[in-house]
């Protein structure tokens, strides 16, 4: 370890980190574009200098690694008049196109611009642009407008160094240097839209999110991917009940940085039409029903039925797969199954190894953990299948001769299973839930909740808890439908299931 002093703060931190990083543990920002924590260092932007007591001249921070007793001033005059110089030249030639970019909000660039740049500039010729390059798909989920690129080179190394693709490289010299693809060889690898997260410019932005929304109109919450078991760290981009995006949380643990684009573009299957409202099959038509009446159908089935089924997916949160186990295991005695498509593999990098996602939901091993269950439960009177999407290659046709009564809960309103049911309960999705998922790691993560259920749906947690409540009516299981107090009593059945350290933030 090594004692240093960072603007007068004394900061004990490991031997050998570079200053930027020290600097973090004395709360002091240190200003950066071309360093990033989990690539390289190439002290190419001189964004970070720093003045360190006994060397003459202002180092770069980026390259500078710690020693003990040293002391490093970051906001002095000196460093903040290089700070300012070295601003005026990259604002050379950067377009002043803050109102029409869609990095404004969430751009260094600008931040820095605004916070330590000048108000004037002494080089007053015309910009240097890159004429018909300013709108260039370079992939499918990849837009270029290169007259905003500052040549840090984050993009380059992130596909040198992570994925190992090396699709970007820098082409022709000096101020005419371009970022681009080779020709015939689109920048397609599997987390190519990490490349719009690690520019610090509006040079690279996606397809898919690209002047959808300005980001200071969305809000956010923390949640994580339900893609695949791997479990990333994500915040939920949303407005009006809305995802728009999911950007990777930092998560050294799990997914570092990044986001696979299977996982990131998963969003975009909730666009589509949602059940609102319960409906309860009359006469062969699945007609609207109030909660009450799709609950006298439930409890006059199950109290009628000698067999139940529950088909449970890998989407379910802990919480509810305990809720699940109490209701339908405990005390209707139903046989359960616990099924997940096989999905990728999806490689995804942590900080120190590489994490394989196999499974097409995000807590397998959370549920077939707490619920048990086999894989097949055979014909029965009343079949629960908890969230119709809990697998793509669901025979409707079979599943639906194996029940007498089929009660369905669904979010997707155009699902085949949805529309076979006997009842249909309207379902969540993960952005309209609060809980744990257990990744692949046996990480146990928290979702939060970014906006309430639609129309008459509630959440899982409450609508097990109304159909424990009508069927028993005093029992002390179904009294809470909240996730905090259900994963306490989870935490007595199974002491084994803490909740995993929660990151903190991580500035890029
Ligand atoms: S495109 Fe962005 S990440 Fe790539 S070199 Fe330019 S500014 Fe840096
Ligand atoms: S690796 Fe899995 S959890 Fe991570 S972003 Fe991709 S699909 Fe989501
Ligand atoms: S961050 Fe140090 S030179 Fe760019």
């Amino acid at each position: 370890m090594a004692k240093v002093t960072i603007d007068g703060i004394e900061v004990e931190v490991q031997d050998g980190i570079n200053v930027i990083e020290a600097a973090k543990a004395a709360d002091v920002h240190v200003p950066h574009f071309c360093y990033h924590p989990s690539l390289t260092v190439v002290g190419q932007c001189r964004m970070c200098l720093v003045e360190v007591e006994g060397m003459p001249k202002l180092q770069a921070g980026c390259a500078t690694p710690i020693k003990d007793g040293m002391k490093v001033h970051v906001w002095n005059d000196k460093v903040d008049k290089a700070r300012k110089g070295q601003m005026e030249f990259l604002l050379i030639n950067h377009p002043l196109d803050c109102p029409i970019c869609d990095k404004a909000g969430e751009c260094p660039l600008q931040d820095y611009a605004y916070n330590y740049g000048s108000v004037t500039s002494r080089y007053g010729e015309v910009k240097r642009t890159y004429p018909g390059m300013d709108r260039t798909p370079i992939g499918p989920h990849v837009v270029q407008n290169m007259n905003r690129c500052i040549h840090c080179t984050r993009c380059i190394r992130f596909c040198n160094e992570i994925t190992g693709t090396s699709e970007l490289a820098f082409f022709k010299r000096g101020a005419s240097t371009e970022v681009g693809v080779f020709p015939g060889v689109p920048l397609e690898n599997w987390m190519s839209a990490c490349v719009t997260d690690v520019c610090p410019t509006g040079a690279l932005t996606t397809r898919e999110f690209r002047f959808e929304s300005r980001v200071w109109n969305l809000d956010s919450a923390e949640s994580v991917c339900n893609g695949c078991d791997v479990g990333c760290n994500i915040f939920i981009g949303h407005r009006n009940g809305q995802v728009f995006r999911y950007r990777p949380r930092v998560n050294p643990e799990v997914n570092d940085h990044w986001l696979c684009d299977y996982g990131r573009f998963s969003h975009e299957k909730y666009d589509t039409d949602r059940v609102v409202v319960p409906k309860v099959r009359h006469d062969d038509y699945l007609g609207i029903s109030t909660w009450s009446e799709a609950m006298e159908a439930i409890v006059d089935a199950v109290n009628d039925a000698t067999s139940i089924g529950v088909i449970a997916s890998a989407n379910l949160t802990n919480e509810e797969a305990f809720l699940a186990k109490q209701l339908f295991v405990d005390r209707m005695k139903a046989k359960v199954q616990v099924t997940v498509d096989p999905i990728g593999p999806i490689k995804m990098k942590s900080r120190t190894e590489w994490l394989v996602g196999e499974q097409g939901g995000p807590n397998f091993r959370g549920v077939s953990s707490i619920l048990g269950g086999g894989s097949d439960i055979g014909s029965c009177d009343v079949l629960f299948v908890l969230d119709a999407t809990f697998s793509e290659k669901v025979n409707v046709e079979e599943l639906r001769a194996k029940a007498k009564l089929l009660v369905v809960v669904s979010w997707d309103a155009n699902h085949p299973l949805a529309e076979a049911a006997d009842v249909l309960l309207p379902g969540t999705i993960h952005a309209e839930k609060e809980g744990t998922f257990t990744n692949l790691q046996n990480r146990v993560q928290r979702i939060h909740q970014a906006f309430p259920p639609k129309g008459q749906a509630v959440s899982e947690l409450e609508l097990f808890r109304r159909i424990g409540a009508a069927l028993y009516h005093d029992a002390a299981e179904f009294r809470s439908a909240d996730a905090y107090d259900i994963f306490a009593s989870l935490r007595e059945s199974m002491p084994a299931m803490q909740i995993s350290e929660e990151m903190p933030a991580e500035a890029l």
